[in-house]
């Protein structure tokens, strides 16, 4: 449903002493708000660090990726149900540096938010065009193709799902979309989840969101928060846009 929520990915960085600060400081500087929600996901061996850290408190948890399958003879993978078992309520599926490095396409972005619905998590599915997407005037056509992948494989359990759009030229570089690049892109997506009966769920914006540009990208009418990289990394900044 729809309301601010503010999701960290952590990608592969942390250790266990500095992601006890971290998780220990997010953890204090939260206040539970009805309308309100914060989540980080981690790298896979730091759930039962997340899940210790954070229980009790007003901050969700979760995973970066899951795999599509759920159990078996899948060397290097990690289930849904697993993920779920450390009391994780989010999986990010889709990300942009998964499916360019390692080659994920539509089909199997939206087979992984399936596997993560099957088990009880809220797949964060990302969506996003690159920088010669863009230019080429491509934009819509690609998000359009990646979303319709997810609303002809889950039905009505699209409703269950958050969908983050992250401009792949916007993440890491620094150079974030506008507010009007971001609104004209979720506007588009949410006609097409509207179309599908899931019009109300929560769609973010990622890609050097920051809490000095958070408030305006949250701001715009079908921005709901964010899916937040690097900033999500240093706690204070991280509270600060949890609460712009
Ligand atoms: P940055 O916020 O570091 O640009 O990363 C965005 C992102 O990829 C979040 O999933």
């Amino acid at each position: 449903m729809r309301g601010r929520l503010v999701v960290g990915n952590w990608k592969m960085n942390g250790d266990t002493a500095s992601n006890a600060r971290l998780l220990d400081a997010i953890a204090r500087g939260w206040q539970a708000a009805a309308d309100r929600g914060l989540a980080v996901c981690v790298p896979f061996p730091y759930l039962a660090q997340a899940r210790e850290r954070l229980a009790g408190s007003a901050v969700a948890w979760g995973a970066q990726d899951v795999s599509e399958h759920p159990s078996g003879a899948h060397t290097g993978e990690v289930s849904a149900a697993m993920v779920a078992e450390f009391g994780s309520r989010y999986a990010i599926v889709g990300h942009s540096e998964r499916r360019q490095a390692h080659g994920e396409s539509d089909a199997l972005v939206a087979a992984k938010a399936a596997a993560a619905l099957a088990a009880d998590l809220v797949p964060v599915v990302c969506v996003g065009e690159t920088l010669a997407e863009r230019e080429a005037g491509a934009t819509s056509a690609v998000v359009t193709r990646q979303i319709d992948a997810v609303i002809a494989a889950l039905g009505p359990a699209l409703a269950r799902c958050v969908v983050a759009y992250e401009p792949v030229w916007a993440i890491g570089t620094g150079r974030t979309a506008t507010p009007e690049q971001a609104q004209e892109v979720h506007a588009l997506l949410r006609r097409r989840l509207a179309a599908a009966g899931a019009g109300s769920i929560a769609l973010l914006y990622g890609g050097s969101v920051k809490a000095a540009n958070a408030a305006s990208l949250f701001g715009m009418p079908d921005v709901d928060g964010g899916l937040v990289g690097g900033a999500s990394l240093d706690a204070d900044e991280f509270l600060a846009i949890g609460a712009a």
